[in-house]
């Protein structure tokens, strides 16, 4: 069994208690030996509900590692503290695995990778969203070939979302803090690198956020395949799945999934016909369980990772490919311009 500092004990950290304390992948896998956050008293209440009476709390991460020891650290505090945490957990020798998003910046993420590399340490990022059913049972299809050559995929996400605390106060808040999601999946369903992106950017008139609470972005992807988002934090009155709802096309037909438990897939099934007849494809389930219970399978591909020296899944240095389709879509908001999606240079 291993053993875990666990830092940001706020909301999410509930999601990931959860997980380690009660999800069959990870029973009895890791030992939770200490609770930090700058609020003692979040610390500690997360250690009464979880009944961690072994655990020890604190509100310096550094102190926690020095006194403790543990051999990984799960970083569930806000983005603008992660490279400066990740950094102390790697200066301490241990294994990490962050929230999403990797970092506040690409200097930060790279920052963040050349640290992990230098301390031979496994470094890893909570892309949850690709670790679920409709996502794994999309990238099969796709693998399969039914619905012909990838060409495109749209994703819509169009939710009236009021959470209050700090994502009302970001910069870039639906792209860097929930899009990373949709653009992670959409690389993920595509098996397919970023190179471009055009991006405009809005705080709606009546948002309460106070900055970028929408944002409509297209991107070109290797092998000719298109990716277009359309997101609102702030779009009343109809929402969609959290994990958006998605048309992919392909050179044979096109599947259609709500991002909940509809799929719709139909191939063309003839020769003749202004518009050509069609067949309907069966979506197959996911290809196996492990991945497909969000953050419990995120945490056990990284502590197998870890016992098998292999790279995990959303190793930062693979999670980086999503993270500069955020800032380079943020950019080109800024810009008015296309630009390309580059891990070493975009900023
Ligand atoms: N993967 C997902 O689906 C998902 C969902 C929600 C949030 N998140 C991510 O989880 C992270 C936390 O979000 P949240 O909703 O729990 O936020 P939150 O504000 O509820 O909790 C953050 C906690 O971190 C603590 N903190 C801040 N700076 C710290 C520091 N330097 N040292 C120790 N503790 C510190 C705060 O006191 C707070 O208790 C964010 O990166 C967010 O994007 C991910």
């Amino acid at each position: 069994m291993l053993s875990a500092v666990l830092v940001g004990c706020g909301a999410m950290s509930k999601g990931w208690l959860d997980a380690l304390t009660g999800h069959p992948l990870l029973r009895g896998r890791v030992a939770v030996i200490g609770l930090v956050d700058i609020d003692l008293s979040a610390a500690e209440r997360r250690r009464a509900d979880y009944a961690l009476n072994d655990a020890g709390t604190g509100s310096d991460l550094d102190a926690m590692l020095t006194k403790t020891r543990p051999d990984l650290v799960f970083d569930i505090a806000l983005p603008s503290t992660r490279r400066d945490l990740v950094l102390t957990a790697l200066r301490h020798g241990c294994h990490v695995l962050t929230e999403k998003p990797m970092a506040a910046s690409m200097d930060e993420a790279r920052d963040i990778l050349a640290a992990a590399k230098a301390a031979g340490r496994v470094h890893a990022v909570v892309q949850n969203r690709r670790f679920i059913p409709g996502v794994r049972r999309i990238r099969r299809l796709i693998d399969t070939g039914a619905l012909g050559d990838l060409t495109a995929l749209h994703a819509d996400f169009f939710i009236g979302a009021h959470f209050g605390g700090f994502r009302e106060q970001m910069q870039d808040v639906l792209l860097l803090d929930m899009a990373i999601h949709t653009l992670d999946a959409a690389r993920f369903m595509a098996n397919a690198d970023p190179l471009a992106v055009y991006c405009v950017e809005s705080n709606p008139a009546g948002s309460w956020y106070a900055h970028g609470a929408a944002a409509d972005a297209i991107f070109e992807m290797s092998d000719g395949v298109r990716f277009t988002y359309r997101g609102s934090w702030v779009a009343e009155g109809a929402p969609t799945s959290w994990e958006s709802a998605w048309r992919i096309v392909g050179t044979r037909g096109t599947l259609l999934w709500d991002g909940h438990e509809r799929f719709d897939a139909h191939v063309v099934n003839g020769e003749s016909g202004f518009q050509r007849p069609l067949a309907a494809l069966e979506v197959l389930p996911p290809p196996d369980d492990a991945h497909i219970h969000g953050h419990a399978s995120v945490i056990a591909d990284f502590l197998d990772a870890i016992a098998a020296g292999r790279a995990p899944e959303t190793g930062g240095d693979d999670n980086i490919k999503s993270l500069a389709m955020v800032f380079g879509a943020i950019e080109s908001a800024r810009l008015r311009a296309r630009v390309p999606v580059d891990i070493q240079e975009t900023r």
